[in-house]
């Protein structure tokens, strides 16, 4: 599905560069954990894959086509298929929670009628039905982030982009959350999540990468061998 390709990313004015000839490989339906200390350059992948940033040398293959080559609409529908789930949530403080998923629904020129159908769905999906007409202000931490997930999901992605997701999150929201994504990934959509929690990332046994100092250090398959 992706293929990151010998890519190398240096911020315009900087010394270093934030990533260095990385590649790596990934399956549909695969569920990925990138890891390593601040300012290895998790965020950097995660804004590669999106294609917020181009690497400066190298190549994102997405399904076997190079997104730097893609011409306006062709990165639009990129970013479509594309659920992104941000550490701070981003939600609208002045929308509810229907309306700020229903919001991600109607940019993309969705029916008024299909939202009303796919909006419940997603809140269902995260167990928040009950909290439609909730404002942000009004929900927990863990909450927000659901919201944020069923935000995600409602345009329902191929692959699940989050960066940091459990980031301002006590232990046990951070691990019902990793749950959520589970259970996402199992019925289908792949799903890479940049994160620092690693106990969590041991608890989940799924794949990890690990960055230094913007080198890929390790890729491990089911869980991260400490040795
Ligand atoms: N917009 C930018 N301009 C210049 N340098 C940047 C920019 N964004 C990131 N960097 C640098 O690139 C490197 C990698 O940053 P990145 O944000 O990808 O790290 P990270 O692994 O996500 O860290 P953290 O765990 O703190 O979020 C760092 O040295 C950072 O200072
Ligand atoms: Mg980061």
């Amino acid at each position: 599905m992706i293929k990151i390709n010998n890519v190398s990313m240096h911020y315009p004015g900087t010394g270093e560069p934030a990533l260095e000839e990385m590649s790596i490989e990934l399956n549909p339906g695969e569920f990925l954990f990138l890891v390593g200390p601040s300012g290895a350059g998790k965020s950097t992948v995660i804004k590669l894959l999106f294609r917020e940033l181009l690497p400066t040398k190298g190549q994102i293959y997405f399904e076997d086509k190079d997104i730097a080559a893609y011409k306006k609409d062709e990165i639009l529908q990129h970013r479509r298929r594309i659920g992104m789930v941000f550490q701070d949530y981003k939600l609208i403080k002045q929308k509810t929670v229907f309306e700020n998923v229903a919001f991600a629904l109607e940019v993309l020129g969705h029916s008024p009628k299909e939202i009303q159908k796919k909006v419940p769905e997603a809140l269902q999906k995260v167990g928040l039905s009950h909290k439609e007409k909730a404002f942000p202000r009004e929900l927990s931490g863990g909450e927000l982030q659901r919201v944020g997930i069923a935000r995600a999901i409602v345009k329902n992605p191929d692959l699940i982009l989050a960066d940091e997701p459990t980031g301002n999150l006590d232990r046990d929201n951070a691990l019902q959350l990793m749950e959520l994504f589970e259970k996402i990934n199992r019925e289908g959509t792949t799903v890479v999540i940049a994160t620092h929690a690693w106990d969590l990332v041991d608890r989940m046994q799924k794949r990890v990468v690990a960055l230094a100092g913007g080198k890929l250090e390790r890729d491990e398959k089911g869980g991260y061998d400490h040795e």
